[in-house]
């Protein structure tokens, strides 16, 4: 059995209709927290590459739906790793479990946290939704209070459009593992890079 999925406090937090009880002191314990979706992926192995990459601030990974997401509320930095499987899969409720995690996410309160996004997608077949997925996930963290970082320049891709854009730069960082894999190390090494310090904070 996996450890997320046994009896805990998280399940005790739950009525029975599923709405979560939050807490409203729920205190951030530990640094950092990796949350990823979907498994078995590129995200997955992004997820991995990134953690392995952090591994001196010994980060948490999870996939989403092992977990609640009062499980977010433990961590004072947060990376959530994303893809964009459809422009309109996230509204739909289908395939990516983003979509269902999302409106969970509007139960609980992020401030004081540190988000920091990284949504795959592909940039040749999709360039007028270039990581929209990224974009969604950016804007109910802000709704729910997290402070954005780790914004990426737009210089180094070429697409049309996305919904991941503000003010002219990328929210989080973008990778296309379909048709630039062998950019994606020296992407995520750059972008750790610069956003390391708040990691540790
Ligand atoms: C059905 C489908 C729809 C997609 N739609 C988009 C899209 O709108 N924008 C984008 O940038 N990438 C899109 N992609 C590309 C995926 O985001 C990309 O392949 C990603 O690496 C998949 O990650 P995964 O293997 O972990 O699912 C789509 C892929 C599929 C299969």
């Amino acid at each position: 059995m996996k450890e997320e999925n046994q009896p805990g406090n998280y399940q005790l937090k739950a009525d029975l209709e599923g709405n979560y009880l939050i807490d409203k002191d729920h205190k951030a314990t530990k640094r950092l927290g990796i949350f990823y979706a979907p498994s078995g992926g590129s995200v997955h192995k992004v997820a991995r590459l990134i953690k392995q990459k952090l591994v001196d601030l010994q980060p948490d990974l999870f996939v989403i739906s092992d977990v609640t997401p009062l499980r977010l509320l433990d961590y004072h930095n947060l990376i959530l790793v994303c893809s964009t499987l459809g422009r309109n899969t996230w509204e739909m409720e289908q395939k990516d479990p983003w979509s269902s995690f999302l409106p969970k996410m509007l139960r609980i309160r992020l401030e004081g946290r540190k988000v920091a996004i990284v949504g795959l997608g592909d940039h040749v077949s999709y360039p007028n939704n270039f990581v929209d997925g990224m974009g969604i996930l950016g804007q109910t963290i802000g709704e729910i209070g997290g402070q954005l970082i780790g914004e990426t320049e737009t210089r180094d891709y070429i697409f049309n459009d996305s919904r991941a854009l503000q003010e002219g730069k990328f929210i989080g960082l973008p990778l296309d593992e379909d048709y630039e894999a062998d950019k994606t190390e020296d992407r995520v090494d750059n972008w750790l890079e610069r956003i390391r310090p708040e990691l540790k904070k």
